[in-house]
């Protein structure tokens, strides 16, 4: 992937997925987890990808990031193909945020040394400075600085999540989840955050979620699936006036109401 200033870095297609197969085990045991997605992502956009527990959205997230190694297709990101491994520089351009913020926090390590590892990792130099932005920039200030995650409520911790998968200045951020195990009282305050943040850094999101009324508000467009495969890409006007052409999609409208 190209390194440089942002402006060289953006593409007018920011992730392209084309008949991504993504599979677990061998032999017997082997699981299609995804067969055969093909979609894509303007810069900027927000993309939503919904569908059953175990339809193989976080699978694609995690073939994305290097997670889940075994696939075959071809998957881009900022015009660039990826291979196998990712190099540490693509975590510059992609970062993910998880469902869960207490499994994804380190219980021993401080807001200060989450943030501020990574930052070094990513060859920061002002790391203070950038810490203190960071937290401001999710809303929690510079007296969370020095807490631990115990000390954090399930909120407190997606942002600091969310403040570490910014630290690096990505592209594109991938969502799994992002506020599926928080209480329903916190969730629409991270989903304002991260429209904010979009909107702020110029950002372009993939966004897993079962619950459609959060895509509707988040996404432009979005991807119903069904046993790993992509069975309707939509866009969220036609989501919003209950418009599915598929009869999954429509029944999966049907069930939100
Ligand atoms: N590490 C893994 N090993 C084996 N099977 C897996 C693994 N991760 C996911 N799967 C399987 O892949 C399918 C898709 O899972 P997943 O992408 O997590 O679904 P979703 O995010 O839509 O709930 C499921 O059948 C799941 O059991
Ligand atoms: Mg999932």
């Amino acid at each position: 992937m190209v390194r440089g200033p942002k402006r060289e870095r953006t593409a007018e297609r920011m992730l392209e997925i084309e008949d991504l197969n993504v599979w677990f085990g061998s032999g017997r045991d082997r699981v299609d987890a995804v067969k055969g997605a093909t979609f894509s992502v303007a810069q900027g956009q927000s993309f939503g990808l919904v569908g059953e527990s175990g339809s193989g959205k976080s699978t694609i997230l995690r073939a994305i990031t290097g997670l889940a190694p075994d696939w075959s297709g071809r998957i881009s990101v900022a015009g660039a193909a990826l291979n196998k491994r990712r190099a540490r520089r693509f975590f510059k351009t992609v970062q993910m945020v998880f469902q869960d913020p207490y499994a994804s926090l380190h219980p021993r390590h401080s807001v200060d040394q989450v943030l501020g590892e990574t930052l070094y990792l990513h060859g920061f130099r002002d790391i203070d400075a950038c810490v203190s932005k960071l937290l401001d920039d999710v809303g929690l200030g510079q007296k969370f600085r020095f807490r631990y995650p115990h000390q954090l409520s399930g909120g407190q911790r997606q942002r600091v999540a969310i403040a570490r998968a910014l630290a690096p200045e990505p592209d594109l951020l991938l969502l799994d989840e992002p506020t599926s195990a928080l209480d329903v009282s916190v969730q629409a305050e991270i989903l304002n955050l991260l429209s904010d943040l979009r909107a702020a850094r110029l950002l372009t999101y993939v966004m897993v979620s079962h619950d459609l009324s959060v895509v509707g508000h988040m996404c432009d467009r979005l991807a119903v699936m069904n046993g790993g495969q992509i069975v309707e890409i939509m866009e969220v006007a036609a989501l919003r006036a209950m418009k599915a052409s598929h009869p999954y999609s429509q029944h999966l409208l049907a069930a939100s109401v």
